[in-house]
């Protein structure tokens, strides 16, 4: 597959270990699989990418505000969002090696070794059984293909067969007292069940919307390509209150919002495609995806769901509570439809991280080759914004460094460095994504200004220190 580049993927994997991005959970113990932790350049890339999400949908939204729900929940919210009996992905052992597989995992990657065309007609056949719930259909273009486990080789398959992806554990350290509940696998059900306490403590009208960012749980079976499918990973949800009968036209306009959003991180348009689903999950009537194009091909990174009047109707069923709103425009009571944007952090960060690394090799104005790894970041989300480096350890040149480092750091992140010759530090700042580095030098004492350096461009130029913080600020902003 021509968009299935591992090399540059496994690249990128040493590089966001190396430079303290991404490491495997508990890699002492060897990792633990599917999980894993953000080191110090990794955490600031995140948090950087959440706010951004957060300030869009509340701040720059007068009609979305956001909610911090707990992990935990009564377990009867998920039997009555439909997660106990219908979370569940079809899964297939193999009877020698004893690995287990999600089926539409084991079919993608017998794909990837065909050609296109019959690629693509596998693919589609799967896509139609699966929406069919046909099992023993899916069992069969298994057996009919020969696909193989890569571990035994072989291909003696068990049935298709349904599996829950929650995570349970026990509340409570008495026994008997114990409960079962579940780790949530995803955060909307903290909005639904929260609907009625914010949309009257913060007196909002439909159509309204409430957002929140938090950790969600799956025990997914085939957890591969890194961080792509986690078994604990971050979600960025909101859920769009609206009138029933309006739920097409809101569809349609979260589509076009998210869209842009994406878009605002200067990512080409081609690097996206929709996916519009033929058999949504069993809570929407309408639903698409968003795919951008991972190393290892085009992937889902965002969900748009038309949820309809379902979760709010079944907690209402199931607590008893009602979950109605007066709309006093048209004096009814009703149950709201909900468009819900469903994005995932790590995915997100993971896609930010596969568009800026870059390898670069030119040829110097002597003849030398040079080369360097950079991470072409946008600004706005880059870890360290500015990277203070005097040009020598001595002649008052550090404490000039130090002074521009008091005025800036309130202002955004900035990062000092002082050892190593001046080349060298450029590299290590290209490497984690700083779009800007300053050289003080021994002009710098004479006129009180210094050199500029764009990370892109690799340009340099001259700037007054008095105008150093406006000019910094101005371009994170992309002005
Ligand atoms: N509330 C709707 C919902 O959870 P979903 O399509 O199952 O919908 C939404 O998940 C998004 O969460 C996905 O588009 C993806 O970005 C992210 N996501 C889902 N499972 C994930 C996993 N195992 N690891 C990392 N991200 C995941």
């Amino acid at each position: 597959m021509a968009s299935n580049d591992n090399n540059r993927f496994q690249a990128i994997i040493a590089h966001a270990k190396e430079y303290g991005f991404v490491f495997p959970s508990s890699e002492i113990y060897d990792g633990l699989s599917a999980v894993y932790d953000y080191g110090p350049w990794g955490s600031e890339l995140k948090k950087n990418i959440r706010d951004y999400w957060w300030k869009n949908m509340t701040q720059m939204h007068e009609n979305i505000v956001g909610i911090d729900a707990a992990i935990f929940m009564h377990p009867t919210t998920w039997k009555a969002s439909g997660h106990v009996d219908n979370f569940s992905d079809p899964m297939i052992d193999n009877k020698d090696s004893k690995k287990r597989y999600r089926v539409d995992h084991l079919v993608e990657a017998y794909a990837e070794t065909l050609p296109k065309e019959k690629a693509d007609e596998i693919l589609s056949n799967l896509e139609k059984l699966l929406a069919n719930e046909d099992f023993a259909g899916v069992k069969k273009l298994i057996d009919d293909n020969k696909i193989k486990c890569s571990v035994s080789g072989t291909a003696n398959w068990t049935d298709v067969r349904q599996f829950n992806l929650m995570f349970s554990t026990q509340l409570g350290s008495v026994a008997g007292e114990a409960d079962t509940i579940y780790l949530r696998p995803e955060t909307a059900q903290g909005i639904f069940v929260n609907f009625l306490n914010v949309q009257k403590t913060a007196r909002m009208k439909v159509p309204f919307g409430i957002a929140q960012v938090g950790k969600a749980f799956r025990n997914e079976i085939v957890a591969r390509q890194f961080i792509f499918r986690m078994r604990e990973f971050e979600q960025m949800e909101m859920q769009f209150f609206v009138r029933p009968g309006t739920q097409k036209e809101w569809y349609e306009y979260w589509r076009e919002e998210r869209m842009k959003w994406h878009l605002s991180f200067g990512t080409p348009k081609e690097k996206y495609q929709w996916h519009v689903h033929a058999k949504p999950a069993f809570y929407a009537d309408n639903a698409v995806d968003i795919e951008y194009e991972f190393p290892f091909g085009f992937k889902e990174i965002e969900g748009i769901h038309s949820r309809t009047d379902y979760d709010l109707s079944q907690h209402q069923k199931f607590s008893g509570k009602k979950m109605q709103y007066f709309d006093n425009e048209i004096n009814q009571n009703y149950v709201p439809y909900v468009i819900e944007t469903s994005i995932g952090l790590d995915r997100m960060f993971l896609l930010v991280l596969s568009q800026a690394y870059a390898e670069e090799k030119w040829t110097k104005e002597d003849g030398t080759e040079d080369s360097r790894t950079v991470l072409r970041l946008p600004a706005k989300v880059a870890p360290i914004k500015l990277a203070i480096l005097p040009l020598l350890k001595k002649d008052g040149l550090p404490e000039i460094g130090r002074e521009i480092m008091k005025d800036c750091r309130d202002e955004f992140y900035c990062f000092y460095e002082e050892k190593d010759a001046i080349g060298k530090r450029y590299r290590r700042m290209d490497a984690i994504g700083t779009p800007f580095c300053i050289t003080v030098d021994h002009q710098t004492k004479e006129d009180q200004t210094v050199t500029i350096r764009d990370r892109d461009s690799m340009k340099q130029e001259r700037i007054p220190i008095a105008k150093l913080k406006e000019i910094v600020k101005a371009k994170i902003k992309g002005e």
